[in-house]
């Protein structure tokens, strides 16, 4: 979408724009809040409350700025509430005097075999029109929170990395971001590795921008961030107590299992490396982005895109695996709907003409609370 789109837009006043959280612990009861200034550092307080009359509450955050070739970036605030109670509206605000702008966010309910949980799952966004209409749909039925599979704002696809569309990215997902939290995967598209612009230290505005704490934060879902340290996955997933952590997914950008010719096989290392430790700790399900396509398999992995500057990919390969029970190469995203301990309703929106369609839907089963119960036609060798 242009610079001027209106979804891009600005604050009016000084107001601090591009507000985002993500949950700031593993057990649900702490919220980092994010937002950039731009002309200077301002505040880094964060009032919040029970009530939006009554925000009697102050967590005090920090400021970072980076640089990427010619572009300084506004003053990024981070500040974590800590200490919250689980399953709770709080109200919060940032700013000060005439600027203050107030948001809400509900927390994580407390950890519990059965606690229900709705997960929107979302990757590839970008910044266009496809971009704009799956966050619509994405709002109309909104989750509790997403896992959000890899490639933000596209900003390296701009010349020179243009990173003021970071900055429109943030503007424009704000609208969401602000008021629940999203939980990051990083893609290649955050890597903003450009020997050629002297910029030689890869991840810098992803990480400047966007918390991703170190380990798992859900303690309801353990959501694993893809990373090569394979000895600390080995470690994280010994860690995992399936009576707390009922559900266990791992969020990783590059699908282990496609059958488009787009990164057709580019996942295979990480599949021959992970899975058999995924299949042993039973992982209940693969979320993957990447493949600008839709793509279920019958267990274990996942490939779901959000509409971004690449478009979609739309070449298939034939015949259809068997591993592949559903391929469609429309923009979307899903929601999964954790019911309790066994059971999970899963489901893809295409965008179809403007709206939002069922176009796939399943009930995933819990691998470790039914083990016995399989109810994949392809079982995994
Ligand atoms: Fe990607």
């Amino acid at each position: 979408m242009p610079l001027d789109a209106d979804v891009f837009a600005v604050p009016p006043g000084r107001n601090a724009p591009q507000v985002h959280i993500t949950l700031g612990d593993q057990t649900g009861t702490a919220i980092t809040v994010s937002w950039v200034t731009v002309e200077a550092a301002g505040s880094s307080t964060v009032l919040y409350g029970r009530a939006p009359g009554r925000l009697d509450l102050a967590a005090e955050g920090a400021t970072t700025r980076y640089t990427f070739y010619y572009y300084t970036s506004g003053y990024i605030h981070h500040c974590t509430l800590a200490g919250l109670e689980h399953g709770t509206r709080y109200y919060y605000a940032i700013g000060v005097g005439d600027t203050v702008r107030t948001f809400w966010f509900t927390t994580p309910p407390a950890p519990s075999p059965d606690a229900p949980l709705r997960l929107g799952l979302i990757g590839d966004l970008g910044q266009t029109a496809d971009s704009n209409r799956t966050l619509s749909h994405y709002e109309q039925h909104p989750g509790d929170a997403v896992l959000f599979v890899g490639d933000l704002s596209y900003a390296d696809k701009h010349p020179l990395h243009g990173n003021n569309r970071w900055d429109t990215w943030g503007r424009f997902s704000e609208r969401v971001l602000a008021y629940q939290p999203w939980i990051w995967t990083a893609g290649n598209q955050e890597i903003d590795y450009a020997p050629e612009l002297g910029e030689t230290e890869a991840f810098r505005p992803f990480a400047h921008r966007y918390p991703t704490p170190y380990r798992a934060p859900a303690a309801l879902v353990r959501a694993l961030l893809y990373t090569p340290q394979w000895k600390w996955l080995v470690a994280e997933l010994a860690k995992v107590d399936r009576t707390t952590t009922p559900w266990f997914f791992i969020s990783s950008h590059v699908p282990w299992y496609n059958s488009n010719n787009f990164h057709y096989m580019e996942g295979e290392p990480m599949r021959a490396q992970f899975e058999k430790m995924a299949v042993d700790a039973r992982v209940d399900v693969v979320f993957a982005g990447h493949v600008h396509a839709y793509e279920r398999t019958h267990r274990y992995s996942n490939s779901t895109d959000g509409g971004n500057i690449e478009g979609p990919a739309d070449e298939l390969t034939w015949p259809q695996p068997a591993y592949s029970a559903f391929r469609e190469y429309s923009f979307g995203h899903a929601v999964l709907d954790i019911k309790n301990r066994t059971h999970a309703h899963y489901a893809w929106y295409r965008n179809q003409d403007g709206n939002r369609v069922i176009a796939d839907e399943t009930w995933f089963t819990n691998r470790y609370h039914m083990p016995n119960h399989d109810d994949s036609s392809v079982a995994y060798a």
